[in-house]
């Protein structure tokens, strides 16, 4: 309905009608919380370039830059004790953080934007929280990986009934079923490690998207935020707004449709018609009618949320595809996206971290799974090592099924010794590898910490 009496409210920008306002501002000023501490690092990159451009007079002094960083140093202590606000009037985290420059430093604070635009600075924003929050998920991707490994590890050669289609296939073990999982994990690295590059890339100096008449230092703004490079081209810079984040959310799909296929194998295999796995207790939850009920409602959550992880990187690249060149409002929406998915993926990585390294297994169940039509193979190939070609063997043993005697499990299990089957696992490779992971994870966090320390340095 029309409003007419409404009077506009005032921004930095304008004056504005507040419901116009409301609409646009959506989420922002509660989304925006997450990217104050990024803001404020991006925005001391900023001014410390600044104070350092050749231009007559210059933009800040040398100690006006430290007057401003150090007022950015106290937001950024404000904003991680979960006090720094942002208003509806101010819009968004960018207006709010030039706000409060402005009433502590006055024309200081109105000089900052100098050379820049929201459109350059929420998307380094946004890529610096990205980075952080990239190598951050990785550290809990290969602890969960760990885990699985260990699992594998400790019942490395107890047989389980390897299925496809679901049903009973060839002798495998509870070891290839673990570090299975632990390698599709762990093999998810490559796609985050693609949108960790491309987000990498510094877009500040880009400004609005054409660049601005001063002569701004890209290259020395990039380095103080420990980006690889400037994002060369102005335009093509903007352009990159949410496609940065459309990479994170299908690595994050990726890697959530694979633990959604753990966690229902962990669904299955502790059903009781089943039994192989116990989940431990406090890991379920139960009915409020039926008394006996240990439900795996955590596992089922993983798989919604799954689809729900999916279905946000289709709406960052819905959102994208039909947008012309240029910034474009749209683009905010990609935010709420792509920090949704974070939050779910990371917490679906911890609690699924939790689960794996309480799971138990039953060995006399996991054996009781082994009905004679799993060794059917293993027969044939018996036959085909006594000389008999391999269709004719196989023939013979589908013509014979009835014939066929339950084999031993652990004899199964040992006679296949090629690399990456039952008894050719390389756990020292494992080992290995999630070592070399989470230490490159853990020093580049330490690198990045410290760049920020030096730019910024918060007490
Ligand atoms: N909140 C905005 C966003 O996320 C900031 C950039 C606004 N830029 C603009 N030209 N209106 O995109």
């Amino acid at each position: 309905m029309q409003n007419t009496e409404k009077t506009s409210t005032k921004t930095i920008t304008g004056a504005v009608d507040p419901d116009v306002l409301d609409y646009t501002v959506g989420d922002d000023p509660v989304l925006d919380l997450a990217l104050a501490e990024w803001d404020c690092l991006g925005t001391a990159a900023h001014v410390t370039m600044l104070s350092r451009m050749p231009v007559e007079p210059p933009v800040a002094t040398p100690e006006e830059a430290a007057a401003v960083k150090r007022e950015l140093a106290a937001l950024v202590a404000e904003s991680r004790r979960g006090e720094f606000k942002i208003l509806e009037s101010d819009q968004d985290v960018h207006m709010a953080v030039e706000r409060r420059l402005t009433e502590k430093l006055g024309d200081l604070g109105r000089k900052i934007h100098t050379g820049r635009s929201r459109n350059d600075q929420v998307a380094v924003d946004v890529r610096l929280h990205i980075k952080d929050s990239i190598l951050g998920l990785e550290a809990e991707a290969a602890r969960l990986a760990r885990r699985l490994l260990e699992f594998g590890k400790n019942h490395d050669r107890v047989p389980l009934v390897g299925r496809t289609h679901l049903q009973p296939a060839m002798p495998s073990s509870v070891g290839v079923w673990a570090s299975g999982h632990a390698e599709m994990i762990l093999d998810q690295f490559l796609p985050l490690e693609a949108a960790y590059k491309m987000n990498d890339l510094c877009p500040l100096g880009s400004a609005a998207g054409y660049g601005v008449p001063l002569p701004l230092d890209r290259k020395l703004v990039s380095d103080l935020l420990g980006f690889e490079r400037p994002l060369h081209n102005v335009f093509g810079a903007s352009m990159a707004r949410g496609e940065n984040e459309a990479a994170l959310l299908c690595a994050l799909a990726q890697m959530m449709t694979v633990l959604s296929r753990l966690a229902e194998d962990l669904i299955l295999f502790s059903m009781p018609e089943f039994g192989y796995f116990r989940l431990p207790r406090e890991f379920c939850t139960g009915s409020s009618i039926m008394p006996q009920k240990y439900n795996p409602d955590l596992l089922e959550l993983v798989r919604s949320k799954t689809a729900t992880v999916c279905g946000l990187s289709c709406a960052a690249l819905g959102i994208l595809h039909a947008m012309p060149g240029g910034y474009n409002r749209d683009l905010q929406d990609c935010k709420g996206l792509y920090m949704k998915g974070l939050s779910l993926t990371r917490a679906t990585l911890r609690i699924l971290e939790r689960l794996v390294a309480s799971v138990e297994i039953d060995e006399a169940r996991l054996r009781a799974g082994f009905i004679p039509g799993v060794f059917a193979t293993d027969a044939a190939l018996g036959m085909v090592a006594r000389g008999v070609p391999w269709r004719e063997a196989y023939h013979h043993v589908r013509s014979h099924l009835e014939e066929l005697s339950a084999g031993d499990p652990d004899a199964a299990v040992a006679a296949k010794t090629h690399e990456g089957a039952t008894a050719g696992l390389d756990w020292d490779m494992y080992e290995k590898r999630v070592a070399a992971l989470e230490a490159e994870t853990s020093r580049r966090a330490a690198e990045f910490r410290a760049r920020r320390d030096a730019l910024l340095k918060v007490s």
